[in-house]
C-alpha cells in the first residue's frame, strides 16, 4: 500500500490503459455493428423481401417453415410471380407427394423455363441452385427449424463469447463515474438479456410469442453495449471541465 491515490476514474488512467481500452471498445463496437449488419442480410432482409415482418422471420428461423418446405414458401411468396399458377401447383403437388426422383421429369422443364436462369451456381446470385434433382429435393424438405444439436452449438458459442465481451466492457464501464445504481443496471442488464435471448431461441420452437423476447433481448443487449462503450469513451477523452469534476469526484472522508 505504498500509494493510496491510485487512479479511480477513467480520466485518471494512464494513456497506455486509455489507449488499450479505447481500441478494445471501438473494435467491439464495430464488431457489434458488423453482427447486426450480418443479421440483417441473412435473417431480416430475405424475410422482408418475402413480405414477412421481422418477428415472423425470427419465428420462422427457430420453428421452421409453417407451409412446410423452403421451396413451397418461396413459390407462394417471393418467387410467386416467376411462374404461372398451374406450374406452381404442379411443383407443390410434387413437393407434397414427397419430392420423389420419379416425378422430377415433370418438374425439371418448369424449373428450367422459369427459374434456372437465376438459380444456377454460375449466376453469381446468392440463391440456391435449382438445376439438379438433389438440389431441388433439398429445398423441398420440410423445414422444422434448427435441430437441437444446432441450437446447442450456437447457444454455447454465444454464451461463452458474449459473457467475455460483457465482462470486459462492463469492467471498463464500472470504472466510469456514472451513478452507482445506473452502473449496476447497465452491467447486469446484458447478462439478463443474453439469458432471455438464448432461452427464447429454444422456446420459440414451442411457443411463437418468444420471438418477441428474442427481438427484445437482442435490442436490450445492443443498447447496453452502446452505453458501456460510449460513456467510457467520453469520460476517457472528453475535455476536462471543473463542473463535471466537482460532481463526479466522490468525497472521501
Ligand atoms: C430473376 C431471378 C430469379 C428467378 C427467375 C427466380 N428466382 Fe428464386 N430467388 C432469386 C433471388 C435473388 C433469391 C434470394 C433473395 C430473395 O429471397 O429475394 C431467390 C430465392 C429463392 C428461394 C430461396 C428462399 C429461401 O428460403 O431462402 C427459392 C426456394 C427460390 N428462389 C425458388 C425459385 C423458383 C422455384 C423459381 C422459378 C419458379 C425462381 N426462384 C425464380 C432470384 C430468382
Amino acid at each position: 500500500m505504498e500509494r493510496t491515490s491510485q487512479a479511480q476514474t477513467l480520466r485518471e488512467l494512464s494513456p497506455v490503459l486509455r489507449t488499450l481500452f479505447t481500441a478494445f471498445l471501438l473494435t467491439i463496437g464495430f464488431g457489434y455493428l458488423a453482427a447486426v449488419f450480418y443479421l440483417f442480410l441473412v435473417d431480416i432482409d430475405p424475410h422482408l423481401k418475402m413480405g414477412m415482418r421481422t418477428i415472423a422471420g425470427i419465428e420462422m428461423k427457430y420453428r421452421g417453415q409453417p407451409s412446410g418446405s423452403r421451396l413451397e414458401a418461396a413459390l407462394r411468396g417471393a418467387m410467386a410471380d416467376k411462374l404461372r399458377p398451374e406450374e406452381r401447383d404442379t411443383i407443390v403437388g410434387w413437393v407434397r407427394g414427397g419430392a420423389k426422383q420419379a416425378g422430377f421429369g415433370q418438374i425439371k422443364p418448369i424449373l428450367d423455363r422459369n427459374c434456372v436462369a437465376c438459380h444456377n451456381a454460375k449466376s453469381g446470385l446468392p440463391v440456391p441452385p435449382l438445376d439438379s434433382f438433389e438440389a431441388v429435393a433439398k429445398l423441398a424438405e420440410t423445414d422444422r427449424g434448427p435441430s437441437l444439436a444446432q441450437l446447442a452449438r450456437v447457444s454455447h458459442v454465444h454464451l461463452f463469447g458474449l459473457s467475455f465481451i460483457f465482462l470486459l466492457t462492463g469492467t471498463i464501464f464500472a470504472l466510469s463515474t456514472a451513478a452507482p445504481a445506473f452502473k449496476l443496471t447497465v452491467v447486469a442488464l446484458p447478462f439478463v438479456a443474453i439469458w432471455a435471448d438464448i432461452a427464447s431461441w429454444w422456446l420459440t420452437r414451442y411457443e411463437p410469442l418468444f420471438a418477441y423476447v428474442v427481438f427484445g433481448g437482442g435490442t436490450l443487449m445492443g443498447a447496453a453495449l452502446a452505453v458501456q462503450i460510449l460513456i467510457p469513451l467520453w469520460q476517457m477523452w472528453a475535455p476536462h471541465s471543473n463542473a463535471t469534476a466537482a460532481t463526479v469526484q466522490p468525497s472521501k472522508p
